[in-house]
């Protein structure tokens, strides 16, 4: 256990909090006043501390820089009725950095070290929770390689840091997508599970390739036959059809998304059809050809629920209808909202007050 008196407090005499305007929070841009270090030497995380958020010094020869050493989280707080602040699942998220350490050769980050240094920072940049509809504080935790050197081993020294900043919507209108044949995002037995940075580096240049033909992003297939529907760039992809809601299985080149397994359960709960399998292009752009796709969405937690306007699969786009307000995206994203933010109660003891 990780005794909060062994992190240190440095607090900024400068806040920004002035800065922040909540009717116009662009995502990623501004950080709020304070971010947490800690540095592992000799097998051990150590020098625990909150410092001013500033720019920080790295070597050259950085083992991170070069080979893609680094992995990370995405998870939210929320600012309830009463005022107070509340997590989103963050047991979940400290598991599923564990597990993207394991497979990238990083040290894992004891829940409990997880879990004092998100409390102490997110109590301590409070005032930067935002609480108009839709927005939260993103919080950023990461872990990097530190060796200065470029030789090719599993680094032995490591940064664990966490930033936050004030968030409102990733997509500010509902997104087309491009059905990917050509390139893959991750492959069996590759790094496609783990949230690691080299995945999303390696998205950048098939995605752009799309937004050159007018899609915002991807729906990756499966490198090995391109015939399976896997997950979308930022987000896992879910699809109504026939009334039942689908999305492909976990596996091993799948991200297990926390909101992804929220959306699963509270549709269960609600006794909606589930199928988590296999979802064939063909099946998706047949039910799209025949107008048999109620609704299709991205579910992240920076996308949060994204609903999906288009799906271009080879030469064809297929328009999607999203003018029904009682449907299931819609209805599960005010659910989650309320959820996380306090307003029904937490059946599932997902949040954690701050
Ligand atoms: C998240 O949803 O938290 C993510 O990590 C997606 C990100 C690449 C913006």
């Amino acid at each position: 256990m990780i005794d909060t008196q062994t992190i240190r407090i440095q607090q900024t005499s400068q806040s920004r909090i002035d800065t922040l305007d909540e009717s116009n929070i662009p995502f990623g841009q501004l950080y709020s006043d304070h971010m947490f270090v800690a540095d592992y030497t000799n097998g051990e995380w150590k020098d625990l501390r909150i410092a001013p958020y500033q720019n920080i010094s790295i070597s050259p020869a950085n083992s991170a820089l070069h080979y893609g050493i680094t992995i990370f989280e995405g998870l939210k707080a929320y600012r309830n009725p009463q005022g107070e602040v509340m997590i989103f699942r963050p047991d979940a998220n400290a598991k599923r950095l564990n597990i993207s350490a394991e497979r990238m050769c990083i040290p894992e980050v004891p829940e409990s070290l997880f879990m004092e240094a998100l409390t102490e920072l997110v109590k301590l940049d409070n005032s930067w929770v935002p609480s108009s509809p839709n927005t939260a504080l993103y919080i950023r935790p990461f872990v990097f390689g530190t060796d200065e050197y470029i030789g090719i081993r599993p680094s032995q020294n490591f940064r664990f840091m966490i930033i936050t900043c004030p968030v409102g919507s990733y997509y500010s209108q509902p997104v087309n997508v491009k059905i990917e044949t050509e390139y893959s995002r991750a492959v069996e037995g590759g790094t496609g599970f783990a949230k690691a940075g080299g995945n999303y580096a390696a998205s950048l240049y098939p995605a752009k390739l799309a937004q050159e033909k007018g899609f915002h992003q991807l729906v990756w297939t499966d490198a090995k036959t391109h015939q399976f529907i896997e997950e979308s760039g930022t987000m896992n992809i879910m699809f109504v059809v026939d009334g039942k809601l689908i999305t492909a299985p976990t596996s091993g080149t799948i991200l297990k998304g926390i909101t992804r397994d929220s959306v699963l359960t509270i549709a269960r709960d609600w006794g909606m059809e589930v199928e988590e399998r296999p979802i064939a292009v063909k099946e998706i752009v047949s039910a799209a050809k025949e107008g048999r796709i109620q609704e299709a969405f991205g579910v992240g937690t920076a996308a949060t629920i994204a609903p999906i306007a288009k799906i271009g699969f080879e030469e064809d786009t297929y328009e999607l209808k999203h003018s029904d307000q009682g449907k299931f995206s819609s209805k599960i994203l005010k659910e989650l909202n309320d959820i996380r933010t306090g307003v029904i109660e937490d059946r599932y003891g997902w949040t954690f007050k701050v």
